[in-house]
């Protein structure tokens, strides 16, 4: 380890599994990593153990923290050792002392390491002549638990006595009571002391649903060696840190008082802390001893005996370790990249893990992420599962048929998502908002899903609807419907309306062809995809969303005349209120009449307030195709015609929104230029935007959006806080959704311009994402990828980000190529030439038709992207019959399907 305050060069990668090594991570702020597992543990854990440890809102184990909390309050995870002649020392890095002399000490070297889903880090001190080595992870495949282990070594040159105590705060409550009534609380608190440690079951729980009396129990446990207990313990927080004394610089540890309390004592209504006491030692030099805490969370009293078997001892802590590691990279390895760049490789393992933790902890629990109640949005809900048809395709058909249950009849959706599949929960307090755009996401997870698997059968699967008290795109409710608690729209007669899952898909994406604003365009509601254009619901309209809802319009009509062709189906049957949104089919109104279209939509809001009759019509399918298509078309044209812009310089791009005077937001002001970057991204990877469109949008995106120093910023600087369009631009320029790069969106433009064949370019911006997260020294972020990089270059909200999802789709489906045609496999790789490794060889490993294949393409040549053709593909040597001779090509599902279930199969392209 350097022992001097070198420059900071960043993180580093380990061998080949994803680990890396960061020196002295304590010198950066607000870095954390997350510990969890499937049974619902949720740890964030920094450098020096801060973070905090919970399972759920109203279920903290540690104090919930912020980002700002990480360098301001010392109440985490600790581990004391006192020296006989030298005194305290904190092996975490985390005292007062230790603190002070963080500028200029050199006293003191550290080194952090960290892989799927485990932490270390490593701590010497040259004056006490000791080193600590701190592991901690969340056992996978098991129990609410934490572990932590720490060996502390002698490396001086004498004996040295040491008496060790382990320390963390236990909260054990809701989040709510840190401003309400945090002292009234901890009055509930009830503190049993037993042979390995303390546990706290509070009486009553205090929380948004109301005073109860509780079981969940937190508690603190610690052997040494094998399961030595402890010699005592310091239960209650205020006599262990001694009057004057803090968390980090603890009378108890300071002073080396006799512990206080022993197995068999209670305590009651003080806050508490596992402050466990471990017997004095003598270590000669070289010497280890290693303790095992384990922070448990229970429902109900914890069994102690059987926890202390399962988990305190430095056997068991490494058993449990290895399996966990185990764990995490057979699902991390379900997919994988080999480029010429392995250090983009292996930080690719780390986005793949991504989506795995917001499906974790949904978009709260990590110190960034310090809003919401453990929940996910609707939109989240959606994207998170196109991560999830890449990584665990078996289980998603099941979940995303549960999740269509949100939808109501008018198109809009549920936005409280309960804990398990298909569970919506009615919205009874609040006016809630409609998200414009959530209606479109179904679709295209949907999409997805059917051309991975050639599962069309799917789409004529029923499902009900969702309905509480909300009618008409919730502006309107009434009290009367939901009533019975069930939340299902039901027929006239009471019986629960079931519609098949296009039908769903019907409703979400017609409804909002007629609910335009006056340009035409649809109405922006609450927001759309951007959260922050929450001020703009009466003239405010989306141009982004409707180039995303036109495309959708298209593939809907694709996958009707599929449905057609494949499965001979000639009719679709809807509720028949349905069919006045078939307007060429039931009658015809003038798209191009505002009036017309809103007064239509009034007669499908009257024909089903809440309620349907429960009759259907059948319509044959070819009409339905031909409907929505006309609809498509004339949404297209309408905003290739009407919101193409062009700025004083003779940059041109798409309009993406107008405001709440219905005035047009983008273009050239005069006092500088207005641009989204999600104005152009739907309408260039949905089609509307022509060939030479898209080219002069990346003209234009690149002019006015392109950072030098942050890439791709989400839009141009509008000045003022924009209050007839949305809280976003409150926010300061260049953070979050207000000029950040914005991940999410930045990936969707490059997504878009695969999609397109403008693969250079594409890869240009997937080139800076990278660069800019994986660029420590600015961004202070761990491997992955973060919700944003802020105008400093700083990694923002790092691990929950619905960009990992789609980074990982891109990567798999257009860098690679690999994707389903209607279950078929298409091969189509847009690789440029440096992405091929020196022996001009790039490779996904990835799951299709339930097979592990490994795609292998071959590029001898050095050939860039347009130049080189598929010249041939083989498996095991023997050519596989696929037409070669293009850009792509495709491999039916049966070849796949037939090969065995063991291994990874090899499939070679050579490209030519
Ligand atoms: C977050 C939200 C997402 C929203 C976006 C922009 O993005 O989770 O729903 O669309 O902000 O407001 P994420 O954190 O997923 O990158």
């Amino acid at each position: 380890m350097q022992r001097e305050k070198a420059k900071n060069k960043g993180w580093k990668f380990i061998g080949e599994s994803g680990d890396f090594t960061l020196e002295r991570p304590e010198e950066t702020s607000y870095l954390y990593f997350p510990l969890a597992n499937e049974a619902g543990m949720l740890s964030a854990i920094t450098p020096v153990l801060h973070g905090d440890i919970k399972s759920g809102h109203n279920t903290f184990f540690m104090p919930p923290v912020s980002v700002e909390d990480l360098h301001n309050s010392r109440a985490s995870r600790n581990f004391w050792v006192y020296m006989e002649g030298k005194g305290a020392w904190s092996a975490a890095g985390n005292s007062a002392k230790q603190t002070a002399s963080r500028f200029g000490g050199k006293e003191e070297a550290s080194v952090m390491e960290a892989g799927f889903l485990w932490h270390k880090v490593v701590r010497e001190n040259r004056s006490f002549g000791l080193k600590a080595e701190i592991v901690s992870f969340v056992p996978a495949e098991a129990e609410q638990a934490e572990l932590m282990q720490v060996t502390i070594t002698n490396i001086g040159d004498r004996a040295a006595t040491i008496t060790p105590t382990a320390a963390v705060p236990v909260y054990g409550r809701s989040a709510d009571d840190l401003r309400d009534h945090r002292h009234v609380t901890s009055l509930l608190h009830r503190i049993y002391v037993s042979k390995h440690g303390i546990e706290v079951q509070p009486t009553l729980s205090f929380d948004e649903r109301g005073h109860r009396a509780n079981r969940t129990a937190y508690g603190v446990f610690g052997a040494e060696g094998e399961g030595n207990a402890p010699a005592g313990f310091f239960p209650v927080l205020e006599e262990y840190i001694g009057e004057g004394g803090a968390l980090d610089w603890p009378e108890a540890v300071v002073t080396n008082a006799p512990p206080q309390e022993r197995a068999g004592s209670e305590r009651e209504g003080y806050e508490a802390v596992g402050a466990i006491r471990f017997a004095a030692a003598e270590l000669q030099p070289g010497e280890s001893k290693r303790y095992t805490i384990a922070m448990v969370i229970a429902d109900g009293r914890i069994e102690t005996e059987r926890l202390a078997c399962e988990y305190l001892s430095a056997s068991r802590f490494d058993e449990l370790l290895a399996q966990t590691k185990r764990h995490w990279q057979r699902k991390v390895g379900a997919v994988s990249f080999h480029s010429g760049d392995r250090q983009h490789d292996l930080w690719m393992k780390w986005v793949t893990l991504q989506p795995i933790l917001r499906r974790l902890y949904g978009c709260s629990f990590l110190p960034h992420h310090d809003y919401g109640r453990g929940g996910r949005g609707w939109r989240d809900l959606w994207q998170d599962c196109l991560a999830l048809l890449i990584m665990e395709p078996a289980e998603v058909r099941h979940l995303l048929f549960n999740n269509f249950a949100g939808v109501r009849i008018d198109g809009s959706n549920a936005t409280i998502i309960g804990a398990n599949p298909g569970e919506f929960v009615a919205d009874r307090n609040n006016i809630p908002r409609v998200w414009m755009d959530h209606g479109a996401w179904p679709l295209v997870t949907t999409l997805f899903y059917l051309h991975q698997s050639g599962d069309l059968e799917f789409l004529l699967q029923e499902q009900s609807f969702f309905q509480d008290i909300y009618v008409r795109r919730c502006k309107e409710k009434d009290p009367a419907l939901g009533a019975d608690g069930e939340n299902k729209l039901r027929t006239e007669d009471g019986a629960v309306y079931r519609g098949t899952i296009l039908e769903h898909l019907l409703v979400q994406n017609v409804v909002p062809f007629f609910h335009v604003g006056e340009h035409n365009n649809m109405k922006l509601e609450g927001a759309d995809w951007n959260d922050g254009l929450d001020l703009a619901p009466d003239k405010g309209e989306s141009v982004a969303f409707t180039a995303l809802y036109a495309s959708n319009l298209s593939e809907l009509a694709k996958l009707l005349r599929k449905m057609k062709e494949r499965m001979g189906v000639m009719q679709v049957e809807l509720a028949e209120e349905i069919g006045v949104l078939l307007d060429t089919i039931s009658g015809s109104v003038d798209y191009g009449s505002v009036s017309a279209k809103r007064e239509l939509l009034e007669r499908y809001y009257d024909a089903c307030p809440g309620k349907v009759k429960g009759r259907k019509t059948a319509f044959d399918i070819g009409r339905v195709a031909e409907d929505l298509e006309q609809k498509a078309n004339w949404l297209k044209e309408h905003i290739r015609r009407n919101e193409w812009i062009r700025s004083g310089e003779g940059y041109e791009w798409f309009n993406g929104y107008y405001d709440n005077d219905g005035a047009r937001v983008e273009g050239d002001r005069g006092n500088g230029v207005r641009m989204t970057l999600t104005g152009q991204v739907f309408a260039v990877m949905g089609g509307t935007a022509s060939a030479e469109q898209v080219r002069k949008v990346t003209a234009s995106v690149d002019r006015y959006l392109k950072d030098p120093e942050i890439g791709y910023r989400l839009n141009t600087r509008f000045g003022g806080i924009q209050q007839n369009l949305g809280r976003a631009f409150g926010f300061a320029f260049g953070h979050k959704e207000n000029g950040a790069m914005f991940s999410h969106m930045t990936v969707m433009y490059a997504n878009a311009l695969y999609k397109r064949g403008f693969v250079r370019e594409g890869y240009a911006v997937l080139d800076s994402i990278y660069r800019l997260s994986a660029d420590f020294e600015r961004s202070r972020i761990y491997p992955g990828i973060p919700e944003y990089i802020n105008e400093k270059g700083r990694g923002m909200y790092h691990y929950l980000t619905g960009s990992a999802s789609w980074l990982l789709l891109t990567a798999v489906t257009e860098v690679y190529g690999v994707k389903g045609a209607l279950g078929d496999l298409t091969l189509e790789p847009k690789l440029v030439r440096e992405q091929f490794d020196k022996n001009g060889e790039a490779a996904i490993d990835t799951l299709f038709a339930g097979k592990k294949l490994r795609i292998v393409y071959r590029n001898p040549r050095g050939l860039d992207y347009g130049e080189y053709r598929i010249g041939s593909v083989s498996y095991s040597n023997a050519r596989f019959p696929a037409e070669t001779g293009g850009p792509s090509c495709v491999i039916d599902r049966g070849l796949i399907s037939g090969l065995p279930d063991e291994g990874t199969h090899t499939i070679e392209v050579m490209l030519s």
